[in-house]
C-alpha cells in the first residue's frame, strides 16, 4: 500500500530560541551545473540537503559526472561528462534543470533538455533564456517537449532582458563565460542567487562584473579551473523563519543568516509591528500579541520577493484591519488561499490582488500544500492557528527546505511527521 507524508502541527506555541539558515536553493541549483564548466574538480559547501540538489546531483551522475555528498558538502568531478542529452524524468521535476543548456552546449557545441517543469505558479516561459542563448550564437529549437541548442561557435553579445528574469540572467551568464568574447546583460536580475553564482564562477577563473546591479559584464572565453566554494544562505528560508517567528508572538535569532537580504521583508515586518533587529549575521525577531495590517507588493529584487508573498500573506490573516497583497510577478499565486480559508482566515482574491481583512484566530484543518511556498505557507498557518493542522503535499515542502520540522521543533513547535496510507 502507497503511503502519503503527512506534517501534524498543534498551533498555538510560541517559537522561542535560536535557529541556522541553510544554504541557499537557487543559489545551489545554479552553482551545481556550473561546476561542470570546469575542467577539474569542484567542492562545493553549504548545500541545502534538499529534494531539488539531490535531483540536480542525480542528473549531474546521469550525464558521467561522478559527484559524492557528504552532508552539506558535494565533490563533483565532470571529467568523465560524455553526454549532452539530459535525463527526461530528472529533468521535468524541477525548473533550474534548463540550466544545464548553456553548460552542455558550453561544453559540447550542442545540448537536449527536457523543457522546464517545476512548481505550478503561473505562466513559467523560458522566450528570454531562448533569445538569449540565439544572440550568443545558439541555433534553438523546442519541439516535442525538448529543448535542443546548437551552437557552431558561442560568441559574445549585448543582451537585454525585457523583464529581470532570474533564469534568462543565469543562462545567459552561464553560456558567456565560455561564448568568446564580451557580454554584456541588461536590466539583468539582482537577486542574491544571481551575486552567488557569479562569484562562484569568478572563483573558477571567469571574468564577470556587476552581478547584483542592472548591468553584469563578462568576458567569456577563459579556461575555468575547479575552487572550492561556500553557497550563501538562504533568503527564502530565512524570510520564512522570520514569518514563523512573528506568526507566534515568538522570540527568535536566526543565525547564519545576512540580514541585508532581508530588507524588504524586515520593513513590512517593522511596519506591521514586529520587533526586528540584526548584527552580522544573526536576525532577531521578537513577536507581538497583535499585528496592524499592511499592504505588500511582490516586486524583483531589492524589492519583496514573491517567494515570501505565500507566507507573509498567511501571517496577514490575523492583523487588524485590511490588508492588500499585489503578486506581480506569477498570476497563479495565490491558489493556497483556498486553504487559508479552511482555516478560517478572511481572504478575497481580485485578479493579481488578494484582500485581507484581519481574522480573529485561525483554527487547524486538514490542508493541502500545493506548491513549495504554499508548503511554507501552510507551516506558518498551522503554528499560528489553534488545534490541529494536517499537513499534506509535504513533498512541495521537501524540494526547498532543509529539516524545516527539525528546526521548528528546536524551536518548541509542537510537529511531527506521519506515514499515512494512501487511499
Ligand atoms: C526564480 C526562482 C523562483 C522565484 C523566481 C522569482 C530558481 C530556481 N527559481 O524562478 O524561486 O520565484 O525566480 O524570483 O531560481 N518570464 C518570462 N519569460 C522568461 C522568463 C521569465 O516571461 O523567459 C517571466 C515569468 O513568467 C515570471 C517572471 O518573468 O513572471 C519571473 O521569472 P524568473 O525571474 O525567470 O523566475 P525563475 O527563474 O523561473
Amino acid at each position: 500500500m502507497a503511503t502519503v507524508e503527512i506534517i501534524r502541527i498543534t498551533g498555538g506555541e510560541k517559537l522561542e530560541g535560536e535557529v541556522s539558515v541553510s544554504g541557499g536553493k537557487n543559489a545551489a541549483l545554479a552553482i551545481v551545473p556550473a561546476a561542470l564548466l570546469a575542467r577539474d574538480c569542484c567542492v562545493i559547501e553549504n548545500l541545502p540537503q534538499i529534494e531539488d540538489v539531490h535531483v540536480m546531483t542525480d542528473m549531474l551522475r546521469a550525464l558521467g559526472a561522478k559527484v559524492t555528498h557528504e552532508g552539506h558538502t558535494m565533490h563533483i568531478d565532470p571529467t568523465g561528462v560524455d553526454k549532452f542529452q539530459a535525463p527526461y524524468d530528472l529533468a521535468r521535476k524541477m525548473r533550474a534543470s534548463y540550466y544545464l543548456v548553456p553548460v552542455l552546449m558550453g561544453l559540447f557545441g550542442r545540448a537536449e533538455v527536457p523543457m522546464p517543469g517545476g512548481c505550478d505558479i503561473g505562466a513559467r516561459p523560458i522566450d528570454y533564456s531562448i533569445r538569449g542563448w540565439e544572440q550568443l550564437g545558439a541555433e534553438v529549437s523546442t519541439e516535442r517537449g525538448w529543448i535542443s541548442v546548437k551552437a557552431e561557435h558561442l560568441r559574445g553579445s549585448d543582451v537585454s532582458l525585457d523583464f529581470p528574469s532570474v533564469g534568462a540572467t543565469v543562462n545567459i551568464m552561464l553560456t558567456a563565460v565560455l561564448a568568446e568574447g564580451n557580454t554584456t546583460i541588461f536590466n539583468a536580475a539582482k537577486e542574491p542567487h544571481i551575486v552567488d553564482l557569479a562569484n562562484f564562477l569568478g572563483s573558477l577563473g571567469a571574468w564577470i562584473k556587476g552581478a547584483g546591479t542592472d548591468v553584469i559584464r563578462i568576458r567569456g572565453g577563459r579556461k575555468l579551473h575547479g575552487s572550492t566554494y561556500t553557497v550563501v544562505p538562504d533568503q527564502i528560508e530565512t524570510g520564512t523563519l522570520m514569518i514563523a517567528a512573528a506568526a507566534t508572538g515568538g522570540d527568535v535569532v536566526i543565525r547564519d543568516a545576512i540580514p541585508y537580504h532581508m530588507e524588504a521583508l524586515s520593513a513590512k515586518l517593522l511596519e506591521m509591528g514586529v520587533h526586528v533587529t540584526d548584527d552580522e549575521d544573526l536576525i532577531h525577531v521578537k513577536g507581538a500579541p497583535s499585528y496592524r495590517s499592511i499592504n505588500v507588493r511582490t516586486q524583483v529584487y531589492p524589492g519583496f520577493p514573491t517567494d515570501l508573498q505565500q507566507p507573509m500573506t498567511t501571517l496577514l490573516t490575523t492583523a487588524k484591519g485590511t490588508s492588500m497583497i499585489t503578486e506581480t510577478i506569477y498570476e497563479s499565486r495565490f491558489r493556497f488561499v483556498d486553504e487559508l480559508r479552511r482555516m478560517g482566515a478572511k481572504v478575497k482574491v481580485i485578479d493579481r490582488v488578494a484582500v485581507v481583512e484581519g481574522a480573529e484566530r485561525l483554527t487547524g484543518a486538514p490542508v493541502n500544500a500545493t506548491d513549495l511556498r504554499a508548503g511554507s505557507a501552510m507551516l506558518v498557518a498551522g503554528l499560528m492557528a489553534d488545534g490541529v493542522t494536517d499537513i499534506s503535499g509535504v513533498q512541495f515542502i521537501r524540494r526547498g527546505y532543509e529539516n524545516i520540522e527539525k528546526k521548528l521543533l528546536s524551536l518548541g513547535a509542537k510537529i511531527e511527521t506521519e506515514l499515512r496510507e494512501k487511499d
